[in-house]
């Protein structure tokens, strides 16, 4: 898979089989026109359909212009395939409170997450007007995508934070073998993949009747940097570990069964009548049985941001999902996730977002959120 159409009903990156490789990067809107924040969405439509198709960001490139400008492109991904780099704009609550005559448009459904037992959020990672998600098989190629579109946004934009990972955390699709975090589990067996059509119109995408609609084909985006306490993990017990999860770690198998896709059998019980899988592990507590039916599609990555200066490695997943109401699915399972699952003792939430995905771009005629102005 080398470039990705960027053109479609869907904005690519969603249903997109998972690349290797991230650079999420939200920014803040810092212009007050908004002629200059419509014109900026163009710009960066026109880019981004270009750098995922392989060329560079602008018309002249790298070295094609005058000698005497900047160039329109950052050069470093000169002779680098596509990588299958895809775009993925996001637009966050805060740029419809009224700096744009935005505010009747914003969607009911991106109102702010409800606060979490045990976050301990930091708001300078969380939040941001904008977000765009890169992904791709090669870092260099995401990171000279995020960069090149923060240069074309100078003035207008700034960055407010952005992250880099790796090891995709999730399979989108059946075709593609699952993953494995940091805590060395198989992660994304039982998510939402590209090949369960009639289950993505129900849980991925938005529909006519949801409204707004400009949100038609659009979806909504969960962002969660989780910390893991990874010295502490390190030292739990391979049968503590597998029952924190409800699964086994060399498999994935649901425990008591056999198979990475087996169905959990939640009523099977041990020779000591306890459920096989405990009432509080994380599969059981984030299954669609538990949670009236909620399923997400999870397109998160691993990451490791160096060392924190007392010998711990800062790492963690940068969690990341896509559904059609994010406050009746991401929040009902991450509600019931933060009560009680036995994982919080080795993770913390330090940053959020929540992000409306604009339907795709029909054509070169069409641009990102066309439909907003
Ligand atoms: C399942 C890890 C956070 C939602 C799983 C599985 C693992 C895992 C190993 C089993 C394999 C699979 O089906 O993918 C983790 C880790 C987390 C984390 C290490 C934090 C660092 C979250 C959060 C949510 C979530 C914040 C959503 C609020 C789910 C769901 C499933 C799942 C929906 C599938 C359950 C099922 O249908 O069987 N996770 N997870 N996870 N996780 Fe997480």
């Amino acid at each position: 898979l080398d470039s990705v159409a960027f053109y479609g009903e869907h904005q690519a990156g969603i249903a997109t089989p998972a690349q290797d490789r991230l650079h999420f990067a939200a920014f803040d809107v810092i212009t007050t026109k908004r002629s200059e924040l419509d014109a900026l969405l163009q710009e960066w439509t026109a880019a981004a359909a270009r750098m995922t198709q392989g060329q560079e960001a602008g018309t002249f490139g790298a070295v094609g212009g005058v000698p005497e400008a900047p160039p329109d492109d950052t050069g470093e991904a000169l002779g680098l395939p596509a990588s299958g780099l895809t775009l993925t704009i996001g637009f966050g609550a805060s740029l419809f409170d009224g700096r744009f005559g935005l505010a009747g448009r914003k969607p009911a459904a991106l109102r702010d997450l409800p606060r979490f037992p045990g976050d301990a959020l930091l708001p300078e990672l969380s939040g941001g007007d904008l977000c765009v998600q890169a992904c791709a098989n090669d870092p260099q190629v995401a990171v000279h995508a995020i960069r090149n579109l923060a240069r074309i946004g100078f003035g207008r934009v700034s960055a407010r934070y952005s992250q880099l990972g790796f090891g995709r955390t999730s399979s989108t699709s059946r075709a593609q073998a699952t993953p494995r975090n940091l805590m060395g589990f198989k992660d994304g067996t039982a998510n939402l993949k590209l090949e369960d059509t009639a289950m993505l119109r129900d849980h991925l995408w938005v529909a006519e009747k949801d409204g707004p609609a400009w949100m038609r084909g659009g979806t909504y985006l969960v962002t969660r940097k989780i910390r893991m306490h990874i010295e502490t993990w390190d030292r739990t017990s391979l049968a503590e570990q597998e029952a924190i999860f409800g699964r086994d770690k060399g498999e994935g198998a649901p425990l008591g069964l056999a198979k990475e896709f087996d169905e959990p059998d939640f009523a099977k019980k041990g020779p000591d009548g306890a459920p096989l899988i405990g009432e509080v592990a994380h599969v059981r507590l984030a299954h669609p049985s538990s949670n009236g039916g909620a399923r997400l599609l999870r397109r998160g990555y691993n990451y490791v941001d160096g060392s924190d200066g007392l010998g711990r490695l800062d790492a963690g997943l940068f969690f990341m999902s896509y559904q059609r109401d994010p406050h009746r699915q991401f929040v009902p399972v991450q509600r019931a996730l933060a009560k009680n699952d036995v994982l919080n003792e080795y993770i913390k939430h330090i940053s959020s977002g929540l992000f409306a995905i604009p339907p795709g771009v029909r054509d070169a005629g069409d641009y990102w959120g066309r439909a907003l102005f």
